[in-house]
């Protein structure tokens, strides 16, 4: 097999409509072993990260509508900090911390973040 074909099908990651971050939603072809912010990131979906990554916030929530099950699980400070999400549902991760594998996701970003570093102003 030529390079090419051999390299294993890219995830699609499909992001749901959001009336600031995608208002007509977008879908591309994701990055396996590179978090999903960071691909949301590289897309022009400028999902908020209040704390640079470093799983210290929870303004990168998403809601994994599709998909989520095929990601690492959580770790227990990711549960803790997602524990004070907006909009928490059983499907939240935090983008930062999950990693894309190999299966396709479709990513809703929440209405609304609380960015405490912004509020402590
Ligand atoms: Fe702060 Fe992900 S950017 S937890």
């Amino acid at each position: 097999l030529a390079p090419h074909l051999s390299r294993p099908p890219m995830p699609e990651i499909v992001v749901l409509p959001h009336p600031e971050i995608c208002p007509d939603g977008v879908a591309f072809e994701g990055e396996e072993g590179k978090s999903l912010l960071d691909n949301l990131l590289d897309h022009g979906v400028e999902v908020e990260h209040a704390c640079e990554k470093s799983c210290a916030c929870t303004t990168c929530h998403v809601i994994l509508r599709e998909g989520g099950g095929s990601l690492a699980p959580s770790t227990e400070d990711e549960d803790d900090l997602l524990d004070r999400a907006w909009g928490l549902t059983p499907q939240s991760r935090l983008s930062c911390q999950a990693i894309v594998a190999g299966e396709r996701l479709v990513v809703e970003v929440p209405r609304y973040t609380i960015n405490y570093a912004k509020e402590r102003k």
